[in-house]
């Protein structure tokens, strides 16, 4: 790994995504965490603060970045709810079926190599009647923008090592098997001139 991906990217992101606009969908996201509850893609850290221990019996937290392990050690050492760290990624997550009550991804699918299989992988380890809480940026519904989205990610995945703007998370999670409603797109101003391009979805997906 490069040293732009492992030490500037890492400190990058924490500045450019850690607006207060943006902790506060975090902050509405891990809210609805409850019982086991595994986190994808956990970065820094940032959404650890906002988990309910009242709620949480145990986190267990997946992310495959070395700079961004090294960036999350402050935020787990003061960790409101009981944590552990695993190592791996979502394509091959090193659980038993069945181990979770909650899911949750953060801004994580946009930026993972291959989003049905992590969304397979999710399913297959929520418990029945478990949960899968998510948000990300997605593919726009407005035809202009998607164009300018698919033009722009091949640069985008070099900025943001790996991060699509085109991609439709929600079709992706309703291909696992995972009932989701309708989701609302919202345009996030905290994401600045990139806002048209990184419309958000946050949702509560269902395993029968
Ligand atoms: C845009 S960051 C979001 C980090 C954090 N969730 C937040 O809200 O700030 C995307 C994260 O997904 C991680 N990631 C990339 N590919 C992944 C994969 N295959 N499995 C799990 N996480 C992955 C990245 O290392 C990065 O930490």
């Amino acid at each position: 790994m490069g040293i732009y991906s492992e030490r500037i990217f890492p400190w990058l992101l924490d500045r450019a995504l850690g607006h207060p606009a943006i902790d506060a969908r975090r902050a509405s996201l891990v809210r609805g965490a409850t019982g086991d509850v595994l986190e994808i893609g956990f970065g820094s850290g940032a959404t650890l603060p906002f988990y309910d221990a009242a709620k949480v019996k145990q986190l267990t937290v997946v992310e495959p970045s070395d700079g961004m392990n090294r960036r999350a050690a402050g935020r787990l050492a003061a960790s409101p709810v009981p944590v552990r760290s695993v190592p791996g990624a979502g394509e091959g997550l090193p659980f038993a079926d069945a181990s979770f009550d909650t899911v949750v991804t953060c801004l994580t699918l946009c930026s993972v190599d291959d989003p049905p299989k992590v969304l397979a992988e999710i399913r297959r380890v929520l418990r029945p009647g478990g949960q899968f809480l998510f948000l990300e940026h997605v593919l726009s519904d407005n035809v202009d923008r998607r164009r300018w989205q698919v033009r722009l990610t091949p640069l985008q995945k070099v900025i943001g090592v790996g991060c699509h703007l085109d991609r439709d998370t929600a079709a992706f999670v309703r291909a696992a098997g995972l009932a989701l409603p309708p989701v609302v797109q919202e345009e996030e101003r905290a994401f600045g001139a990139l806002a048209p391009l990184t419309p958000l979805i946050a949702g509560q997906a269902l395993r029968d």
